[in-house]
């Protein structure tokens, strides 16, 4: 294997899919293949990211009966090595992470173990953490287990909160200071061990 083959799994806007998609634009991913993004809803803007960086967009509805059996034959059709959930906001099952057989990693918008688990996503975690009133948060990227956000730690980037701060503007502070360095660093290095592993 010379790259690994990702999948990239979102629910939202797609920021950090098209940090993924310009740090390999930039190079800087010389060990991941980015394959295949799958969105699980209609009409949100990671799929329009993935168009424009021209990866194959399959849409299955997190809501519909089979979600996780669909996302495992695409996951298997399109040999896909490891899966980064990028803005993923669902929980994979127990069944889901046994039966996928590669590394399946995860961005979370806080210095797990704070802020984190089920209920904690999306801005949910930024008004947590300012109502806290804690003074730094951030970003970790970690391996996805059967508990949520409890797997292990890859990589994490502390950022300030600011006095005056809305969930809104801290969630764009932390986007921007760590979450679009930290995946793409942490996905090409999980890619790299793969591909390493394979030789
Ligand atoms: C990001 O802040 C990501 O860390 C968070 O959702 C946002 C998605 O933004 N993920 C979670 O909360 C997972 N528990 P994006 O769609 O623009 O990448």
């Amino acid at each position: 294997m010379l790259r690994a083959r990702i999948a990239v799994l979102v629910s939202g806007g797609g920021t950090n899919l098209q940090a993924l998609m310009d740090s390999r634009s930039r190079g800087e991913m010389p060990h991941s293949a980015l394959t295949l993004v799958i969105a699980d809803k209609a009409g949100i803007g990671a799929i329009a990211r993935a168009e424009r960086g021209g990866i194959p967009c399959l849409v299955i509805p997190r809501r519909e009966e089979g979600f996780e059996k669909r996302v495992l034959d695409a996951l298997a059709e399109y040999r896909i090595d490891m899966v980064v959930l990028a803005g993923f906001l669902g929980i994979l099952s127990a069944d889901f992470i046994r039966c996928f057989s590669g590394p399946i990693i995860n961005i979370h918008p806080s210095l797990i173990p704070s802020f984190c688990g089920q209920g904690f996503y999306g801005l949910r975690v930024h008004e947590a953490a300012l109502s806290y009133g804690v003074k730094v948060t951030g970003a970790t990227v970690h391996f996805v287990n059967e508990i949520p956000d409890g797997g292990r730690i890859i990589a994490q980037k502390a950022v300030d909160i600011q006095p005056g701060d809305t969930p809104e503007v801290l969630q764009r502070r932390v986007m921007e200071e760590a979450e679009w360095q930290l995946l793409p660093a942490a996905a090409e290095q999980v890619a790299k061990q793969l591909v390493e592993q394979l030789k």
